[in-house]
């Protein structure tokens, strides 16, 4: 029982550590460097110049990015162009990505 008192509250610190060095809040400058791929399709700034094809995701509410590149990521929802997109990238990739396409004006 003695040992058992000093190992809990020290696994609980370790995951408390651990949880706040990948729950990182979205950052726009970040995710403007990750973004120049996203361009090629979905227009400068998620303005989409051929929004039948491409829409445009400026001003996308980030919780709701965050959800349709996860859905793609993970292969909830597919589309031969786009879910090869999403498979690279990380929770935080998502988040900084999230991020800077919310903050861009919708054209
Ligand atoms: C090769 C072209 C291409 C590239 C590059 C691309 N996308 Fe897409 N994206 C698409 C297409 C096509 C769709 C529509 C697919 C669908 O609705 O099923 C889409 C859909 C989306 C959606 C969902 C929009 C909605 O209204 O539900 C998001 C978000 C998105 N892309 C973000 C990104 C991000 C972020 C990147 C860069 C990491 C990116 N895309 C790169 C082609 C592309």
């Amino acid at each position: 029982m003695k040992n058992l008192n000093k190992t809990i509250p020290l696994f609980f610190a370790a995951l408390c550590l651990g949880a706040t060095a990948h729950a990182e809040p979205g950052d726009k400058d970040r995710g403007e460097a990750r973004a120049a791929t996203c361009a090629g399709c979905h227009g400068q700034g998620g303005n989409s110049s051929i929004p039948s094809l491409y829409p445009s995701i400026a001003g996308m509410p980030a919780a709701e990015m965050e959800a349709a590149l996860k859905a793609f990521r993970d292969g909830e929802r597919d589309d031969p162009q786009m879910a090869p997109q999403a498979t690279h990238l990380s929770d935080q990739d998502i988040r900084d990505l999230a991020a800077y396409y919310e903050a861009q004006e919708r054209k």
